[in-house]
C-alpha cells in the first residue's frame, strides 16, 4: 500500500507531523509557504489526512468556511482532518492577542452539515465530525491539577456539554477533533 499523504497546515518551526509543512511565515521546517485562508496551492484529493495544532484559532471565523472547504477538496474520500485548538474558556485561548476565533465545543459542528445553524456559515464541505475530545491541564501540569483535569476529561466524554458550564479560566484546555470527508 502506497504510504499516507499528510499536510500540516501552520507547523511554522515546530511541526507535528513529517507531512508537507504549510505555514504563511518562512521559517526553518516549512515546506511551502501560503496563507491557508487563500486558494491552495494543492491538487484536489491529493492527501490522506491534513492536521492542524494550534493555527485554526489564529484565523478569523470569517476565513474559516473557505479553509474548511479546502480541507475537504485537498483530502481524498475518507481522508481526515485532525485539529487542536484552545478551548474557549481557557486562559491560553484568552490570554493571546494573535488569536481570531473561538472555539467551544459546538464551534467544530459548524462547518459541517451537521449543526442545525451550519447554514449560516453556509458549510457543507462534505465533512462528519467523527472524534471530539477535551484535553484539561493546569500550569506547567502541577500535581494538585492532576486529579480535577483527570475528572473533567472523563466527564468531558461522558456528558461534553458539561464543559460547557464548568468554565475553568485558569485552566488551560485544548479542544482536539477529527473529521472525515465523506466518501
Ligand atoms: C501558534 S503557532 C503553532 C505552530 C505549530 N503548529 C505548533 O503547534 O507549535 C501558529 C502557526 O500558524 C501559522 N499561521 C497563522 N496564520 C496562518 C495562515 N493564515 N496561513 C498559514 N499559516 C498560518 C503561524 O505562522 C504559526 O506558524
Amino acid at each position: 500500500m502506497a504510504s499516507q499523504r499528510t499536510l500540516e497546515l501552520g507547523g511554522g518551526e515546530n511541526p507535528a507531523t513529517d507531512g508537507v509543512n504549510v505555514d504563511v511565515a518562512a521559517v526553518p521546517g516549512v515546506d511551502v509557504v501560503a496563507d491557508v485562508t487563500e486558494e491552495w496551492p494543492f491538487e484536489r484529493d491529493s492527501f490522506d489526512r491534513i492536521e492542524a495544532h494550534h493555527v485554526l484559532e489564529h484565523l478569523p471565523h470569517d476565513d474559516l468556511p473557505t479553509v474548511f472547504r479546502q480541507v475537504a477538496e485537498t483530502l481524498r474520500d475518507d481522508g481526515e482532518f485532525y485539529a487542536e485548538v484552545p478551548l474557549a474558556h481557557s486562559r491560553s485561548a484568552k490570554n493571546d492577542p494573535t488569536h481570531r476565533s473561538t472555539w467551544y465545543w459546538r464551534t467544530p459542528m459548524y462547518y459541517t452539515a451537521e449543526d442545525e445553524l451550519s447554514y449560516e456559515v453556509g458549510a457543507d464541505a462534505g465533512l462528519t465530525v467523527v472524534h471530539r475530545h477535551v484535553r484539561l491541564f493546569g500550569t506547567s501540569g502541577k500535581w494538585y491539577a492532576r486529579p480535577p483535569s483527570w475528572l473533567l476529561k472523563q466527564l468531558s466524554r461522558r456528558n461534553p456539554s458539561l464543559i460547557e458550564f464548568v468554565k475553568l479560566p485558569y485552566v488551560t484546555g485544548v479542544l482536539e477533533f477529527t473529521m472525515r470527508k465523506r466518501g
